[in-house]
């Protein structure tokens, strides 16, 4: 499984890639707009700080002829740049144009399997599947993903299910469980994953018997 950060936050890129296990970046207009830097830039610097990852960047425009210009206008910044497009009619019709220029994509907010099969048939490289604000609606949002994940398969497309909106570490592990071949979320659960009280307390009771014991490496 590939792991994205999603962030707008240079900083959090920086530390996220001297882990050298995170394969890329997912920006959007929000996360962009928190930045409080400008939307090339972050883009470019993103670029720079992860070397060979892939970089979401999101076009604004929702008519079909200004989101092709913004498209095109972002991919020609950097190679690594994957164009991000929301799952609306023109959207689906801007994924197949950039898939047959080969211009990468990544279709976002899509909540279902019917939006899914088409950002595929579209030629989609990644398809974001949301699932934390459809939990936050109680609603369990795994479920699409497991079921795009059989879909893909099916189908044999080759697009990527990518598991967005990513709340919490088991939020990661049921991705993983349904197949996703990718994860992005927030630097902080990124960190969490890291986490597990016994490698705590082991460690520590290895380094105090080291200690004890008065040894040293070499
Ligand atoms: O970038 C898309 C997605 O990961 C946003 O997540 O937490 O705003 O629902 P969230």
């Amino acid at each position: 499984m590939k792991l994205f950060v999603d962030t707008g936050d240079i900083e959090e890129v920086r530390l996220a890639a001297e882990w050298g296990v995170i394969d890329g970046v997912t920006t959007n207009p929000t996360l962009i707009a928190k930045s409080g830097k400008g939307f090339k830039e972050t883009v470019l610097k993103i670029c720079e700080l992860m070397p060979g990852g892939d970089i979401s960047a999101e076009v604004v425009a929702t008519d079909y002829e200004s989101m092709v210009k913004e498209a095109l206008e972002i991919a020609s910044w950097h190679e690594q740049i994957v164009v991000k497009v929301p799952l609306i009619e023109p959207g689906i019709r801007l994924v197949k144009f950039l898939s047959d220029k080969g211009i990468r994509t990544n279709v976002t907010l899509v909540f279902s399997v019917s939006q899914a099969l088409l950002a595929a048939k579209a030629g989609a490289t990644y398809i974001s599947n949301f699932v934390g604000r459809v939990d936050d609606i109680s609603d369990d949002g795994m479920v699409a993903v497991a079921d795009t994940v059989r879909m893909v398969h099916e189908y044999g497309f080759e697009s990527e299910v990518l598991a967005a909106s990513i709340r919490h570490p088991l939020h990661v592990v049921k991705a993983v469980e349904a197949g996703a071949h990718v994860s992005t979320m927030p630097f902080k659960i990124l960190q969490m994953l890291f986490k597990h009280p016994l490698t705590d307390s082991g460690l520590q009771r290895f380094l105090e018997d080291w200690n004890k014991a008065g040894l040293t490496i070499g």
